[in-house]
């Protein structure tokens, strides 16, 4: 089997595999990048790295329409109980579970979280996904940190990391973080979105396939990547 991955634009992805259907950040009626609407969208489980609107927008309502399990830190759980949301599973840094889809652990991340009312969305986590086929870190909005290399030890297939810089790594820190975390393929995410995150993805692929021994691909919002 593989593990397919459509990407939405900014930091939003869908993972599926067999039967289900794994909906990352979900930012769509408000994300210059995509004309896809979150009624589109027919998720079994939807993940949220943390609290910022441009990674939580569209989920409550695809939620209460599709009634997918919704995973996050504990703090966004309890929020979204709070707007009527039921499915939900609440982990936290350092934290792994076996769900029906695979196992998920959440990491460490390094920004902030509030979210879009003021609430308080506690830590920001990256996403460290192992599937039967493949193992899929996705680092969520992030400085560059060290412990990255203790995250590259679960040996990743595939890492997807911000380089839009100015909120998150920019391209030199997200070269040094495919340095630290030495995956098979990387995908870049969290560019391009506005003008403060505008970057060239291509001639940051060229870097990473220069520098390491990582194979880069820059998705365009609607492409489908299989792993
Ligand atoms: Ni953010
Ligand atoms: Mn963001």
């Amino acid at each position: 089997m593989t593990v397919e991955i459509e990407y939405f634009g900014h930091s939003t992805f869908e993972l599926r595999t067999g039967e289900h259907r794994i909906l990352i950040d979900p930012f769509l009626g408000d994300n210059p990048l995509t004309e896809m609407t979150a009624d589109e969208l027919n998720p079994t489980a939807i993940v949220l790295t943390h609290g910022h609107f441009d990674h939580v927008a569209d989920a409550v309502s695809l939620a209460k329409r599709t009634g997918a399990l919704v995973i996050a830190n504990f703090e966004i759980v309890t929020w979204l109980g709070k707007q009527g949301v039921k499915n939900v599973h609440g982990q936290h840094q350092g934290g792994g579970f076996q769900h029906p889809f695979g196992h998920l652990k959440l990491t460490v991340a390094h920004h902030g979280s509030m979210l879009p009312d003021g609430s308080n969305g506690g830590n920001p986590c990256g996403l460290l996904f192992t599937f039967p086929e493949a193992t899929i870190y996705i680092a969520g909005d992030t400085a560059l940190f060290s412990d990255m290399q203790l995250i590259g030890e679960a040996g990743i297939d595939l890492a997807i990391l911000p380089i839009g810089d100015n909120f998150t790594m920019g391209p030199e820190d997200a070269l040094r973080a495919v340095k630290f975390l030495k995956p098979k393929r990387v995908i870049p995410c969290h560019f391009n979105t506005w003008p403060p995150i505008a970057q060239d993805a291509d001639a940051w692929v060229k870097r990473v396939e220069a520098e390491t021994d990582a194979k880069g691909t820059v998705m365009q919002s609607g492409d489908i990547f299989k792993l």
